[in-house]
């Protein structure tokens, strides 16, 4: 009942926040720096599939400099991260409710820094391959919206999904490091932010693969 009533007021309180999100990022594209009052040469970092919000929120508040973008799908999901980044009056933290699967109409050619990929769904079950967001067509999509160097971070509690993506990045081109299959045993851990799946995946004791994939393009 508390849930059916919350998704019901999904629009007002998108509403309430609406200075941290875009309802129309298209018209964003190629200039989100500018509309969102930073400098043109400061770091621009994409979240896709933010859940909730915990790591971009604790993120950004980390690195108040560079600017933070967050994607994700689920309205009733980002509304949470939203109304976070909205409580700890985050500056550089902005969201995108949509699909990844139309990133290349939100950003040009060249424009993000870092994509950061968090437990991103493994789609195993129903052997899609195509739609987890590691497959080859969105790496192809994310080469060419960041800029030379750029890089994926990509983590994950499911071993398919990271040895399917380990091969996918190295398949399209991508230098491979700081790959680990137990981050939190690892010499990464102490500067990792967990998310709220890994919080829970890591309270189960089940290890967190994680891997940074360098883009080459020149
Ligand atoms: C398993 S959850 C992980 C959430 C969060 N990153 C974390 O680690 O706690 C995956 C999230 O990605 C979102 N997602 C999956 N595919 C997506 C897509 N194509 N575009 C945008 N969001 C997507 C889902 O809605 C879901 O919230």
């Amino acid at each position: 009942m508390t849930r059916l009533r919350a998704k019901r007021h999904i629009p007002e309180r998108m509403e309430r926040c609406a200075d941290l999100w875009f309802a129309l990022p298209a018209t964003n594209k190629g200039k989100w720096r500018e509309v969102c009052g930073f400098p043109a040469d400061c770091k621009l970092f994409l979240e896709i599939g933010c859940g909730k919000g915990k790591f971009c929120t604790e993120t950004a508040i980390a690195n108040p400099d560079a600017l933070y973008i967050a994607l994700e799908r689920e309205s009733s999901v980002i509304l949470a991260a939203i109304e976070k980044a909205k409580e700890l009056e985050i500056k550089n933290l902005f969201f995108v409710n949509a699909d990844a699967k139309n990133l290349m109409d939100y950003f040009e050619e060249n424009e993000v820094d870092r994509i950061y990929l968090n437990f991103s769904d493994p789609w195993t079950r129903k052997k899609k391959p195509k739609r987890r967001l590691t497959y080859r067509d969105f790496l192809k999509v994310y080469e060419t919206i960041m800029k030379p160097g750029g890089e994926v971070r990509f983590k994950t509690d499911n071993t398919l999904l990271f040895e399917f993506s380990v091969n996918e990045f190295t398949e399209c081109g991508f230098t491979l490091s700081e790959v680990t299959r137990d981050l939190h045993n690892s010499e990464w851990n102490e500067e990792n932010v967990r998310t709220e799946f890994e919080q829970k995946f890591a309270d189960e004791g089940i290890p967190i693969k994680r891997l940074v994939a360098t883009s080459n393009k020149k």
